[in-house]
């Protein structure tokens, strides 16, 4: 019976995944601190009662930091892999706490991947961001970009993770470690402060919202279904070696147009408000996703206008 260690598994996209595992069959073990940044700690409970209630005892959770390597051995023990998911998020945020996120998102990684080596697990799969690629990288982003000019220590934070894994891969060949490069993920149970779910909330409310700059700032918003999606094709994909993927919608809109987009899927008029773009913030992102297209046979599915009715709904149903 296939085991997966899924740290993060309480957060926004491991609910997701770890509902994918468990309804495929395999058994999952959740590692994560139920930590109250950079969201309050009563919807990570939340999430994992949900899953508890759905999937009984097939699922285990662990309430530990990830860091944590005496109190996680025996959690990765007999393991057949690892997804990695746990991590502090965000780019703003990141600036008032440079050392919380280089120690859990650089030195959690890195100690996640000691600890499957020792347990001789050849499948490790870990969550990175289109952060990397910064504002130097030419668009659409590729791969193969050397992704060395971070705008944010969130940034600088995943792709030392990345970096890390890397290096270690060369003594660890007979391991499938995988990078996933997710662009801004959104859907049911998002993180409250991220734009999709927060807009909705405001919109719904009858709140104004708050547009950094004129509006003209792209992003790449990628539905969680076919983020789950994408990491479960990553976790079977277990060829040895390290590798990246973007896993992103390689289609951006404007900040301006989701704004309309999210008005039309909630029903209601948005109010905004304009404020200066906020240190850390990128111009645009736009991921060249035809490495996953071909490697893991993996392409988006969910168009942005049925994936933002998803969110309207969840926020309706949970106020
Ligand atoms: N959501 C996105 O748009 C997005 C985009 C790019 C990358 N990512 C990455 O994907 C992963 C999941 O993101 P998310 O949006 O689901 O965030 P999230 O905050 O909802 O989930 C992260 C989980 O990690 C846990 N965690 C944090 N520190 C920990 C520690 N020290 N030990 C154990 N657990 C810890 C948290 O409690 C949380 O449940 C993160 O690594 C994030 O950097 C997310």
């Amino acid at each position: 019976m296939a085991r997966v260690v899924l740290t993060g598994g309480v957060g926004f996209i491991g609910f997701h995944v770890a509902r994918a595992l468990l309804g495929r069959g395999d058994d999952v073990v959740i590692v994560d601190d139920f930590s109250a940044a950079p969201y309050p700690t009563a919807m990570k409970e939340r999430n994992d009662r949900d899953l508890h209630h759905e999937f009984g005892n097939k699922l285990h959770t662990v309430r530990a930091c990830i860091t944590d390597a005496a109190a996680l051995k025996s959690v990765f023990s007999g393991a057949s892999g690892v997804i990695h998911l746990a991590g502090i998020a965000g780019v703003r945020p990141s600036f008032d706490d440079p050392t919380r996120y280089a120690r859990v998102n650089v030195e959690g990684t890195a100690s996640v991947f000691e600890l499957a080596l020792a347990a001789g697990i050849t499948r490790v799969v870990s969550a990175s961001s289109s952060s990397v690629y910064g504002n130097a990288t030419p668009l659409p982003a590729l791969e193969s970009a050397p992704a060395i000019s971070p705008e944010s220590p969130y940034a600088a934070s995943k792709r030392g993770a990345e970096l890390v894994l890397s290096a270690l891969s060369l003594k660890a060949k007979h391991v499938a470690c995988t990078g996933l490069r997710f662009f801004t993920v959104y859907g049911p149970r998002q993180r409250p402060e991220m734009a999709i779910t927060l807009f909705a909330r405001k919109i719904i409310a009858g709140e104004p919202i708050t547009m950094f700059g004129d509006g003209s700032m792209k992003r790449d918003f990628t539905h969680v279904d076919d983020i789950t999606r994408g990491v479960l094709a990553a976790y079977d994909h277990d060829a040895p070696g390290f590798r990246v993927y973007n896993l992103g919608s390689g289609a951006p809109i404007t900040l301006a147009d989701l704004i309309v987009a999210l008005g039309r899927a909630v029903g209601r008029e948005p109010n905004v408000v304009r404020a200066p773009v906020p240190l850390g913030d990128v111009d645009a992102t736009f991921a060249d996703i035809a490495k996953a297209s071909r490697e893991l046979s993996w392409t988006p599915r969910v168009k942005l206008e049925a994936g933002l009715t998803t969110v309207a709904e969840w926020v309706r149903e949970n106020p």
